[in-house]
């Protein structure tokens, strides 16, 4: 039984979540920034930038945060903060307040499964980070040369068994802080450990800034080079904006609905976007100028910061020491991250099912655990199962690599379109103005602006545009005349 969506409210900013809310605005912005600085900024953002040719890459994706990634943001706080329920309930009371169809609550069911999904492979990477916090503070790299560095991580990467351990201790640190709730569990971790990880990136790119490589990194990143990205790399470029943010599948909505009203949602989000990005970039800054000081390749892959970052670790002073540091900072982010990835399926289960956190926890955690063996496997024993090798640009696509592609490229930019369809045209303007809250003057005909026309356009331009590299999308797009 849905908790709240039978109570006719008037003022429906009134509602109140049954799950509670956070102390303070401060709070919620660090909950939300904890939920958006995790593996993405840190493993996945330099490797993707990368492999698609580093610089105008770069530039489509701050392009993509400053204007779809902001505007969407603030549609899902709002929604998220008018409906104060999971976001398969909050999208089922909302569409209903505004007489719209009652399938917007699908939304909410498919936020849920792409969080399962991402979350699934989240923790085996998340787990990679976790051995290597034992790895760096145990002395192991110290010396090596960029070789030894690279066949230690192939070491644990071909091992399942291991892979498996750190993915099931990075599962159970999950469920055991979201069984605890929102303020026990989620606000007090983040409080001292974002603003800790922010120091030690500082540290690591002042290294960086003294390697030879430091101007070739440099120009690697922010030099933008057009030929070099593909219509392909737009579409990750833009899915990575989607995914760094933690938009599209209810995180931030579910989040949202615990924020006090009254909070100002457009500063709030600009606050999390800006802190998000600066690490990303600082990341970036980090691990490219080692890269090209050892000769190595910057498309290595999903192994590039595992393979970059020890070499520095084991050459400077005090290396073990930062290296461990860097890594359990790393997991901080990642765990802070993944806990908003399991939120939406747990607060409805709360909700729906009548079960307890804690028993909503462990069989959420249950499922997800489970359906990461297939990433696990992936990077091993079915390193050779391609399951769409037909497809030119999936042809050396592994199990992992499809399951990135598909929740990251595909569903959270669907979800965020459709939330921003939701939140302009099917939301009063009144019902967004009141929570919203930044009057109605230039700002909020601003963010209108954006929601109604740029943002669903632009994401259905990339979409378009990357799609009909695969043959049966071009196929149709010929056959109804727009190749
Ligand atoms: N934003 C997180 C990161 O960058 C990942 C994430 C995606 C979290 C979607 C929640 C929802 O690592």
């Amino acid at each position: 039984m849905p908790v709240l969506s039978n109570e006719r409210v008037s003022m429906t900013s009134k509602r109140k979540s049954i799950h509670g809310q956070w102390s303070s605005r401060l709070a919620f912005v660090l909950a939300a920034t904890g939920s958006a600085v995790g593996l993405g900024n840190i493993w996945k953002f330099p490797y993707i930038a990368g492999e698609n040719g580093g610089g105008a890459f770069v530039l489509v994706y701050l392009l993509c945060i400053a204007v779809i990634g902001i505007p969407i943001m603030m549609a899902e706080v709002m929604i998220g903060r008018r409906g104060r329920q999971s976001p398969i309930n909050t999208m089922r009371t909302l569409a209903e307040e505004e007489h719209a169809s009652g399938h917007w609550q699908w939304l909410g069911w498919a936020g849920v499964m792409a969080g399962f999904l991402i979350l699934s492979y989240y923790s085996v990477i998340a787990g990679w980070a976790l051995s290597y916090v034992f790895r760096t503070g145990s002395g192991l790299f110290t010396g090596l040369t960029a070789d030894g560095v690279q066949s230690i991580f192939s070491n644990l990467v071909n091992d399942p068994e291991r892979l498996l351990a750190w993915h099931t201790i990075f599962m159970v640190m999950t469920m055991v802080i979201v069984a605890r709730g929102v303020r026990h569990g989620l606000e007090k971790a983040v409080k001292l450990l974002m603003p800790a990880l922010f120091v030690i990136l500082l540290v690591l790119v002042g290294y960086a800034l003294n390697s030879s490589g430091f101007g070739q990194g440099v120009s690697f990143l922010f030099h933008p080079d057009f030929s070099k990205i593909t219509a392909n790399g737009l579409l990750i470029a833009m899915g990575h904006a989607f995914f760094t943010l933690s938009l599209g599948m209810g995180a931030i909505m579910v989040y949202g609905s615990y924020l006090p009203s009254g909070a100002s949602i457009a500063r709030t989000c600009i606050a999390v976007s800006l802190m998000d990005t600066l690490v990303a970039l600082l990341a970036g800054l980090a691990i490219f100028p080692i890269v090209f000081a050892n000769g190595l390749e910057p498309a290595a892959g999903p192994g590039l910061i595992f393979q970059t970052l020890p070499i520095a670790f084991g050459h400077m002073a005090y290396g073990s020491f930062f290296g461990m540091l860097f890594f359990v900072l790393l997991v901080f982010a990642a765990w802070s991250s993944s806990i908003s990835l399991i939120e939406p399926a747990v607060a409805w289960l709360v909700e729906n099912k009548g079960l307890s956190r804690v028993h909503a926890s462990i069989n959420a955690g249950i499922a997800t655990w489970s359906f990461g063996l297939l990433t696990v496997l992936s990077f091993n024993r079915w390193s050779d199962v391609k399951l769409l090798s037909a497809i030119e640009i999936f042809k050396e696509s592994t199990i992992f690599d499809l399951l990135d592609y598909l929740t990251a490229n595909i569903m959270l930019p669907l979800g965020g379109l459709l939330i921003a369809i939701f939140a302009a045209r099917k939301m009063s303007r009144e019902a967004t103005v009141e929570e919203l809250g930044m009057g109605d003057r230039f700002f909020y005909p601003l963010w209108r602006f954006l929601v109604r026309y740029i943002t669903p356009v632009a994401v259905s331009l990339v979409f378009l545009y990357a799609l009909r590299d695969i043959r049966l999308i071009r196929t149709i797009l010929g056959v109804i005349g727009i190749s």
